[in-house]
C-alpha cells in the first residue's frame, strides 16, 4: 500500500500544494509562508551555504509566529520546511552541517550526476537528524524513477513533466503519460509504497485536480510561485515578463542554450532547461553564432533592467503555465486558493458523473 503523504506531513491540508525549491528564487519567506498555509515549503539552495543558513533563519522567524508550530519545530523538533540541493552542484560534506544545524522536514534531491549518488547523499543525510528528515528525489522519466527508488529509496518521489519551468529530462514527457505509468513501474517493481508527487505545468486548480486523478498524492508548483510576494527575483522585469507571457508551448522553450550564455555548461548531459522565450532565443534560431549572442548577453545584464523581460536576452526559467499565471499574490494565499478551488473542481467532477 501507498503510505499516506498526509501522515507523513501531518500539518498539511489536502490536497498537498508544495512549492519547488527554486534555487535563488525560492527563499525562507516564500517556503514559511507555503508551509503555515497548509501545504509543504521549500527553500532552493545553490552553491552558497551561508545564503542556505539566513534563508532557514528566515523561515524560522517567520514560523515562530505559527500557531500550529511550537517554537517553529514539529513535534519531533524539525523545522518545517524542506531544503532542495542540487547534487552535481554542491558537496555533500558542505550541505550536511546546514543540515545538521537547522534540521529540516524534508530534503529534497535533484540533478546528481549519477543515480547512485542519490544514494549516497541519502545515507549521510538520514543519520544527521535520527533518520526524521524525509528524503525526495525529484526525476523525469519511468526508467529512472524506479532505478532511484531501488538505489536510494526515497520518502518521496516527485515526477517531473516537460512542461516544467527552470531544469528537468531533455528528454521528457508531459505529466499526464509520465506519472501514470511511472506509478505502474513502481507497483510492478515492489515499490509501490512510495508516495508520488506530480510538477511541471501545473499553475492552477485544474491542473491540481487532473495530477490527483493521475494518483499523484501533492502537487509542486515552481512558475505559479515566480508570481508570489515572497519570491526572490533578480529584477521586476522578470517577475512582468512571468504575467505578460501567454501560451506557454509558445512563449517558453525547452533548450540547452540557456546553460551555455556564462561559459560552458555545467549541467549533467541528461538536462535541459525550460524557460521564456527571448532575444537570445530568437538570434539563436536566426543563426547568430553563440559567440556573437555571448556578446550580446553580456551587455544586456549591464543594463538597468538586467537583460529581462520579454524583449531582453537574459534566462527567465518559467513552464508552460506562465499563461495561466496572471497576478502577483501572497504565497500562502495561492497556497490556499489552489487547494480550496481544486477541491470545488474534484466536487464538481464527482457530482457531474
Ligand atoms: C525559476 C525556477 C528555478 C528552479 N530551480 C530549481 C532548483 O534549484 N532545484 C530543483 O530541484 N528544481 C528547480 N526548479 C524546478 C521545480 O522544482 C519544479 O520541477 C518546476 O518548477 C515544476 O514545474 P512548473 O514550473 O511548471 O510549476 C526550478 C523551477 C523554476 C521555474
Amino acid at each position: 500500500m501507498t503510505t499516506s503523504l498526509h501522515s507523513l506531513l501531518p500539518w498539511t491540508a489536502k490536497p498537498l500544494i508544495i512549492n519547488g525549491p527554486m534555487g535563488g528564487f525560492a527563499g525562507g519567506s516564500l517556503a514559511a509562508a507555503v508551509t503555515s498555509a497548509g501545504g509543504m515549503g521549500f527553500i532552493g539552495a545553490v552553491y552558497d551555504m551561508a545564503a542556505l543558513d539566513r534563508e532557514l533563519s528566515n523561515a524560522a522567524s517567520a514560523l515562530s509566529a505559527s500557531p500550529t508550530f511550537e517554537n517553529s519545530r514539529t513535534k519531533e523538533g524539525l523545522l518545517p520546511v524542506g531544503v532542495g540541493f542540487l547534487p552535481f552542484l554542491v558537496k555533500l560534506e558542505d550541505a550536511l552541517p546546514v543540515i545538521a544545524k537547522w534540521k529540516p522536514h524534508s530534503v529534497w534531491l535533484f540533478a546528481a550526476r549519477e543515480h547512485a549518488d542519490y544514494a549516497t547523499w541519502a545515507e549521510r543525510i538520514r543519520p544527521t537528524t535520527g533518520g526524521k528528515t524525509l528524503l525526495w528525489i525529484q526525476t523525469g522519466s519511468v526508467s529512472a524513477g524506479v532505478e532511484v527508488a531501488r538505489l536510494a529509496r526515497p520518502d518521496v518521489l516527485v515526477l517531473q513533466g516537460s512542461d516544467a519551468g527552470g531544469h528537468g529530462f531533455e528528454k521528457g514527457a508531459g505529466i499526464i503519460s509520465l506519472l501514470p505509468e511511472a506509478a505502474d513501474a513502481l507497483a510492478d517493481a515492489g515499490f509501490g509504497d512510495i508516495p508520488l508527487v506530480a510538477a511541471g505545468g501545473i499553475a492552477d486548480a485544474r491542473g491540481v485536480a487532473a495530477a490527483l486523478a493521475l494518483g499523484a498524492q501533492g502537487v509542486v508548483m515552481g512558475t505559479r510561485f515566480l508570481a508570489s510576494k515572497e519570491v526572490m527575483m533578480p529584477h521586476p522585469a522578470y517577475q512582468e515578463a512571468v504575467l505578460e507571457a501567454s501560451d506557454g508551448g509558445q512563449s517558453t522553450v525547452r533548450t540547452k542554450l540557456f546553460d551555455t550564455l556564462r561559459g560552458p555548461n555545467v549541467w549533467p548531459e541528461l538536462y535541459d532547461g525550460r524557460g521564456v522565450v527571448t532575444q537570445t532565443w530568437r538570434d539563436h534560431v536566426s543563426g547568430m553564432s553563440l559567440e556573437e549572442i555571448r556578446t550580446l548577453h553580456k551587455e544586456a545584464e549591464g543594463r538597468e533592467d538586467k537583460g529581462y523581460g520579454l524583449k531582453g536576452r537574459v534566462t527567465m526559467w518559467a513552464g508552460t503555465g506562465v499563461g495561466l499565471v496572471r497576478e502577483v499574490k501572497g504565497a500562502g494565499e495561492i497556497a490556499t486558493e489552489v487547494r480550496e478551488e481544486a477541491r470545488r473542481v474534484v466536487e464538481g467532477l464527482r457530482t457531474g458523473l
